[in-house]
């Protein structure tokens, strides 16, 4: 990554689309006017395009498509996310790199963003497709002053953060399939979370979330199980732009989360975005499937199961399937 082309971008950005002189360029960065041309042009092998006039200066009409690290630095500066962000382009998970560093003591939180994984991990030891495609790979590690008891609504709230991020900034709705899905109207899926957390007797060590988010494209293997936002979209969509939106938006749902407040809006939300409510379900617990009608959740994020005996229980873990056949007896 380079600092000083992220900085020239974030100039760029902020004059959507107007031309900027070198000459003003090359004075803020203290550089000289064939150095800013020589990275200008440096800039476009990578995708971007810069109109030149002798009069004017440089505009920026087009930026690449798939994440950039100086795009996305850009982005993140202009959206003012604080949260500090490493892109990386390749790493085998962003969820282990940010224990990696964690363990190694490094200050936290941090946010971690990966081009590619090479061994990308899903839920129940699964793996997540992670190839180099304009989609979004990303962990944030927490070191928070929690007990352990609060963290069972954390990965509900962050996955409705990001729903109503998307909804409000793209105009897409997604819902959420608890626990840990973000899931189109035809319940294909276009986000997985995994969170990891270490614990010392009742108080939480440390906390990594990731998420993988299908921004461009979605793995041609899981063709109708899965899809991205791109195809969801009218408009184009800006992959860097969403990308720095998503850590905006998930940094201020943690700071709601640290400090209680999310409670007050947590339930709300998650029946504005459950897509599981009403349908009938199969909730598969340590290999034993339970049957019954999804009811939402109560405060802690547990489940709650309408069971064909009319009674309702309250599952803390477990797998999800819907169900087109009659609740069991
Ligand atoms: C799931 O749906 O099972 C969860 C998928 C989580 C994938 C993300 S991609 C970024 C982070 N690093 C990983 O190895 N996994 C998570």
């Amino acid at each position: 990554m380079s600092a000083l082309d992220s900085s020239i971008l974030r100039v760029f950005l902020d004059a959507k689309g107007k031309a900027i002189s070198g000459d003003r360029l090359a004075k803020e960065f203290g550089i000289s006017r064939v150095a800013i041309w020589a990275r200008l042009a440096r800039l476009r092998k990578e995708g971007f395009r810069f109109t030149a006039s002798p009069r004017k200066g440089y505009a920026l009409t087009a930026t690449p498509k798939a994440l950039h690290p100086d795009l996305l630095d850009a982005q993140l500066r202009l959206q003012r996310v604080r949260l500090p962000c490493t892109v990386i382009g390749q790493i085998d998970s962003t969820n282990s790199e940010a224990e990696r560093l964690l363990a190694s003591g490094q200050e936290a939180p941090f946010a971690i963003v990966a081009l590619r994984q090479t061994a990308g991990r899903g839920r129940l030891g699964r793996r997540w497709h992670s190839e180099q495609s304009g989609n979004l790979y990303l962990s944030i590690a927490f070191r928070p002053f929690i007990e352990t008891s609060r963290l069972s609504p954390f990965t509900l709230w962050m996955g409705l953060a990001l729903c109503e991020h998307i909804d409000q900034k793209l105009g897409i709705k997604l819902g959420l399939k608890w626990p840990n899905d973000l899931l189109n109207a035809k319940g294909a899926k276009v986000a997985g979370m995994l969170t990891e957390a270490r614990v010392d007797a009742d108080r939480v060590r440390d906390l990594v979330f990731g998420i993988g988010l299908n921004i461009e494209s979605s793995p041609a293997e899981l063709q109708g199980a899965a899809c991205s936002l791109r195809s969801l979209s009218r408009k184009p969509i800006d992959a860097n732009e969403v990308a720095a939106g998503v850590l905006g938006a998930l940094e201020t749902a943690w700071e709601a989360f640290e400090d209680d407040s999310f409670r007050k809006k947590f339930l709300k939300l998650f029946t504005h975005y459950d897509c599981l409510a009403g349908q009938k379900v199969k909730v598969t617990l340590r290999g034993k499937p339970l049957h019954g009608v999804a009811e939402g959740i109560d405060e802690t994020g547990a489940l709650l199961l309408r069971l064909s005996t009319g009674r309702r229980t309250e599952i803390a873990s477990g797998e999800v399937t819907l169900r087109t056949s009659k609740v069991a007896r």
